[in-house]
């Protein structure tokens, strides 16, 4: 019997939370993501919350369920370090190079990463990919610029779709770029960064994951750049 993309994303949470487990104190705080893989390693961090300080979290919605918790959740500003930070993606590559930003949290995600000393990612084995781009790229946008970001993006091969009716944690908007076969996920990072009016873009290449815990039907793979 095969196990569903639910019991994978479990898995994976719970895999997630027996690797920092051995490295916690009474100091550490945790760099947490979104989306719902993400929210299954919220719930099993919760089992252990007597281990750790607090968290800092991508999204008010992760802020949000971590407090259900009972989990302490500080402001990025005023913490100086953070060893891990641990969130899913809507596409991985053999890199570690990610494709997110599907639940619209992508320019928290990203700031929360820069920060942390090691990025595990936690995906089910749908999000494996060799080459990036079949998953709409996320490009988060001011609100004004978004048609003027929309031509330039055309210019780079894409074609994006306005995502309606989302505005982000941030009062940005979501343009969704289809069609991009991602040869050098840096590159089309730094290069989507340059359009004036551009937030971020949710290619994680300039900072990857390094590690990902990834949920297969013979269980869960540990892969370390
Ligand atoms: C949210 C994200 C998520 O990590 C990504 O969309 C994966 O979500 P899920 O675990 O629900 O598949 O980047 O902005």
């Amino acid at each position: 019997m095969s196990i569903n993309q639910d019991d994978l994303k479990r898995a994976v949470g719970q895999a997630a939370v027996d690797y920092i487990k051995p490295h916690l104190d009474d100091d550490s705080i945790i760099g947490v993501g979104t989306g719902s893989t993400a929210n299954c390693f919220i719930d099993a961090l919760a089992e252990v919350k007597h281990l750790f300080d607090g968290a800092v979290a991508s999204s008010e919605a992760s802020a949000e369920r971590l407090k259900s918790h009972g989990i302490p959740v500080y402001e990025l500003n005023n913490v100086p370090q953070l060893d891990f930070y641990i969130d899913g993606a809507d596409e991985i590559n053999a890199r570690l190079e990610m494709i997110k930003g599907g639940g619209a949290a992508l320019t928290r995600e990203k700031i929360v990463a820069a920060v942390a000393k090691t990025f595990i990612c936690v995906a089910d084995e749908s999000k494996q990919v060799d080459l990036l781009g079949n998953f709409p790229l996320p490009v988060e946008v001011i609100p004004m610029a978004r048609s003027y970001v929309a031509r330039e993006l055309v210019k780079l091969g894409g074609d994006p779709v306005y995502r309606e009716g989302i505005i982000t944690d941030n009062g940005g908007e979501i343009l969704d770029v289809y069609n991009l076969h991602i040869q050098s996920p840096s590159q089309l990072e730094s290069d989507i960064n340059q359009i004036t009016g551009v937030i971020t873009n949710g290619l994680f290449a300039l900072r990857n994951a390094n590690i990902l815990l990834l949920g297969t039907q013979q269980g869960v793979k540990q892969i370390t750049l």
